[in-house]
């Protein structure tokens, strides 16, 4: 199972001083040599955390595969075609949502990403959808031209004891459907040190995206270090 790492939370830092530091080139640089299979980063519409000059620098420096989360506009095919990411994954977009709130309805859009699709498959690029553990929307991602999907874990993660279970399955069930279908199967959202262990678990899922719980845990296990950095230089 490879780990690919969403660092949108080293630039939510950064931004909420705009300021220069951290860097999150710095972050996919040694997420990378800690093992990281790629790096995901979401450029949002409202550019809240990761701007421009982050997908470009990234594109430039990183060794394993630049992904980069995107919702179905002209202003973001304009960017890709642009940047080059090795994959795109199309995801839904909500000005005010907090984080990523449900996948992709390609139900609903199938004609706009089937364009979507049409047009990165052009540059070279492959596209990954983000999507909902359903029947319905696997198949449409597959009619779509798409290569990959990624499976919305997000439910799971937020599911308690009574139905996590069920929603495990529903991921399982979905991930079989993909591979039958010739998909890249890859699933993420709301992922932790103790829910990833089940979804590691499901043989047909390749990649699993993680970003808030890694930046989360790396805030704190850094804590100590960064303490005695500065005591040290304060010398008492
Ligand atoms: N996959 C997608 C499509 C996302 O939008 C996000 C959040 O940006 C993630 C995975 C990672 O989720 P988390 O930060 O909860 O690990």
């Amino acid at each position: 199972m490879r780990l690919a790492v969403n660092i949108d939370h080293v630039a939510t830092l950064r931004e909420a001083r705009k300021a220069r530091e951290p860097e999150p080139l710095t972050a996919a640089l040694l997420a990378e040599m800690a093992g990281a299979r790629g790096i995901t980063v979401h450029l949002r519409g409202d550019r809240r955390h990761i701007q421009d000059r982050d997908v470009q620098l990234l594109r430039q420096a990183i060794a394993t595969k630049l992904n980069i989360e995107m919702a179905v506009t002209s202003d973001m095919a304009r960017v890709a075609l642009q940047v080059r990411p090795d994959q795109v994954t199309l995801v839904p977009e909500r000005p005010q949502e907090l984080t990523t709130e449900g996948g992709l309805d390609v139900v609903a859009q199938a004609g706009a990403v089937a364009d979507f699709v049409r047009q990165m498959h052009d540059a070279g690029i492959r596209v990954s959808l983000f999507v909902d553990p359903h029947a319905d929307q696997v198949g449409h991602a597959k009619q779509s031209g798409a290569d990959a999907i990624e499976i919305n874990t997000g439910r799971y993660a937020e599911a308690g004891e009574g139905s996590r279970i069920q929603e495990l399955q529903r991921i399982a069930d979905a991930a079989q459907l993909g591979v039958r279908q010739g998909l890249e199967v890859l699933a993420g959202h709301g992922l932790n040190y103790v829910n990833v262990v089940d979804v590691g678990a499901i043989a047909e899922i390749e990649e699993l995206n993680i970003g808030h719980s890694i930046v989360a845990r790396a805030a704190l296990v850094g804590m100590e270090r960064a303490v005695r950095d500065m005591v040290a230089l304060l010398g008492r």
